[in-house]
């Protein structure tokens, strides 16, 4: 990992960013980081909430490694990289950027974690349009490997390139997303696979504790081993995928069929009434979530997997 990328400027720390901040601090033991949110009470906000994300490690030498700042140019000034997960809302960020590269050096990568507001969009107003490019995270960074990595047209590859290898020698998962669009990937197929959900549950096909059943039971385990064609290029023998669509075709299109048919007919559309019953059912399973029990466990698969 080239000793450049060792100052990370974090804009805006609420879920997204503590999660980031912990992750530079654990996983890059060379890199200082600083904060800066708008929040009141912010560094008791930090102090409550980072330590829970700093497990299995040196706390004290990664806190001391933390710097909270009360300026975005003071955050910015020395950084290598500025990372950007401030509110959901592209005016604040199309008008922080051209901040940020007034104080900001040369050299320093610019990366947004939006989930949706394109870097074309948000590079509107800045001098140098090919600096930013977006890396959306899964939620929580912390834990979960992927980074998708969505460049605009005049993103420069020397900032994909080092944005990649940045995160690579993190030990994580960079994806380049090669167009912009609505959702990026890894969204449009869990949000897919929602709809899909909530329909099912609408028609009174399942519940939905027997739903998340059927998905922990079957695709969960199977998707972080293989994802969908290498499942179903496994799934159709020596010809592989194309085996598959030829002997199980006609099903997967009834599905399809099925699935639009199903959506349309019975309204899942955010908003609409379907939804009641799918949350009291939720709420009345689940209640409150540990997201303790959840991290934990998902980080013994992800060692699990890459064994
Ligand atoms: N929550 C998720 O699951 C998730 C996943 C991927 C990406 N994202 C993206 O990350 C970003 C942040 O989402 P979040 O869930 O962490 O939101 P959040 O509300 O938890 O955090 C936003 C933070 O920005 C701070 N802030 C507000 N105005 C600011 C300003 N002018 N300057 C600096 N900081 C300011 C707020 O005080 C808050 O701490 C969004 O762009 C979102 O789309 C969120
Ligand atoms: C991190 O901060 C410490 C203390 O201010 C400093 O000595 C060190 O050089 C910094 N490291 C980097 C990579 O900037």
């Amino acid at each position: 990992m080239s000793t450049s990328n060792n100052r990370v400027a974090i804009i805006g720390a609420g879920t997204i960013g503590l999660s980031f901040a912990a992750l530079h601090l654990t996983k890059n033991p060379r890199s200082n980081v600083s904060i800066f949110d708008t929040r009141p009470n912010l560094e008791q906000y930090i102090e409550s909430k980072l330590p829970g994300y700093l497990v299995d490690v040196d706390q004290a030498d990664c806190l001391s490694r933390l710097r909270i700042v009360q300026d975005l140019a003071e955050a910015v000034k020395d950084a290598s990289i500025v990372q950007e997960q401030g509110p959901e809302n592209a005016d604040f960020k199309r008008s922080i950027w051209p901040k940020i590269e007034q104080h900001a050096p040369e050299a320093a990568l610019f990366w947004s974690s939006t989930s949706g507001i394109v870097a074309s969009e948000q590079s509107k107003d800045m001098q140098d349009k090919s600096r930013l490019v977006v890396v959306h995270p899964y939620n929580p960074p912390h834990i979960m490997p992927l980074l998708e990595v969505v460049p605009s047209s005049v993103t420069s590859q020397e900032v994909v390139d080092r944005t990649l290898e940045y995160w690579r020698g993190l030990g994580r998962v960079p994806v380049v997303i090669r167009k912009e669009c609505t959702g990026f990937v890894a969204n449009r197929l869990a949000f897919a696979l929602l709809r899909e959900a909530c329909s099912l549950v609408a028609q009174g096909v399942v519940s939905v504790e027997d739903l998340d059943s059927v998905v922990q039971a079957s695709m969960g385990p199977r998707w972080t081993v293989a994802g969908p064609f290498k499942s179903y290029h496994a799934g159709g023998g020596e010809g592989g995928l194309e085996s598959f669509m030829q002997k199980i075709g006609g099903t997967v299109q009834e599905c399809w069929d099925a699935s639009d048919n199903d959506v349309k007919q019975g309204g899942i559309e955010v908003g609409r009434t379907w939804q009641d019953d799918v949350f009291r059912q939720t709420e009345k399973a689940y209640g409150v979530i540990d997201t303790a029990e959840r991290d934990r466990k998902t980080k013994a698969v992800l060692q699990a997997v890459s064994k």
